[in-house]
């Protein structure tokens, strides 16, 4: 059972599943990361109870055609095969594309719905953990995050007659736990979380119709992981990998199945907008709280 924000605030159990597969609801991986950007559609306007795996595997099998935007034209075709073999052709389209490209992004967005006629669901995912480009990666995490939720915004808001719809924003626990290895990946990660909260009360004092919620995972088990070590990526700050590193033993490497996991219900719980999930191995899925403004 997902336990919501306002319910409790304590870990989630975990559950190892992602994939989907047409017979069965066994659990099973996606393989390395969840590395895409992913704009899924179409979302069915049927209440569907989510008490267990089975029914959001149903929802999903019924309900959803998905956009996969990506740099990687090697790995977007591979998922898009992937999907294609579990879901049929035609529920899946790969579209490649820098997401710092802003022209190209919006592009994306278009063509998304030129193809499927409608958005409802928009994850702005990609990232990337670069501190000699710095620009870059303020470029990627965070510049493109608000880039990507304004477009979503213009393709589901009410306040550009759309029928409203959800944005997930991928921050990361690099928000609450900083280190000296990755200052500007932090500041970015800080930045999704502020950017993302601030618009889901405007898009709640708009009307807008859209659910703005952030998901924080501690480690996870991906591509980008493997930049730490690195010199050409951390540049004078791989002084620190050790440090890191040792950051990585104490709190432990998550499977991005239980990303997945998150995901699907930060998507799915309607009750949610502005939250900030927040997925460690200590704790499983949690949310993170706020305390009141006071003067
Ligand atoms: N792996 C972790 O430990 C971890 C922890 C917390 C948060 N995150 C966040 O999760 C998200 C996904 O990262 P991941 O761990 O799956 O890493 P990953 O490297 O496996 O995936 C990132 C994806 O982003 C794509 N990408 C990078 N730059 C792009 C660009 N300019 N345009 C389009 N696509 C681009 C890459 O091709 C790749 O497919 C990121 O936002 C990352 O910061 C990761």
């Amino acid at each position: 059972q997902h336990e919501s924000p306002r319910e409790s605030r304590s870990g989630h159990r975990r559950c190892a599943r992602h994939r989907k597969s047409r017979g069965g609801t066994s659990p099973g991986e996606w393989g390395e990361g969840f590395a895409l950007t992913i704009l899924f559609l179409k979302w069915t306007r049927r209440i569907y109870p989510i008490n267990c795996w089975e029914n959001v595997q149903n929802v999903l099998r019924i309900s959803l055609v998905v956009a996969l935007v990506d740099l990687n034209q090697s790995v977007g075709e591979e998922c898009k095969s992937d999907l294609d073999g579990q879901f049929g052709e035609d529920n899946c389209i790969f579209i490649q594309c820098d997401v710092t490209d802003a022209g190209k992004l919006k592009d994306a967005f278009q063509n998304t719905v030129k193809k499927f006629g409608r958005l409802d669901i928009v994850i702005n995912n990609a990232g990337i953990n670069n501190e000699k480009n710095w620009e870059k990666t303020i470029e990627v995490n965070l510049t493109s995050v608000i880039q990507g939720t304004y477009l979503a915004l213009e393709h589901m808001s009410k306040e550009y007659g759309k029928e409203g719809g959800v944005i997930i924003n991928v921050s990361s626990m690099a928000a609450f736990l900083h280190s000296p290895h990755q200052p500007v990946y932090t500041a970015t990660k800080h930045g999704v979380i502020g950017f993302s909260r601030a618009i889901a009360d405007a898009s709640e004092q708009g009307s807008y119709g859209v659910r703005i919620n952030t998901l924080c995972p501690a480690f996870v088990d991906t591509q980008l992981l493997r930049t730490v070590e690195h010199e050409e990526t951390m540049g004078k700050f791989v002084k620190y990998k050790d440090e890191f590193k040792q950051r990585m033993d104490k709190y432990g490497v998550l499977k991005p199945s239980l990303i997945a996991e998150g995901m699907l219900l930060i998507i799915t719980d309607e009750s949610l907008n502005g939250a900030v999930m927040k997925i460690t191995c200590s704790k499983g899925i949690h949310f993170h709280t706020y305390e009141p403004l006071s003067a």
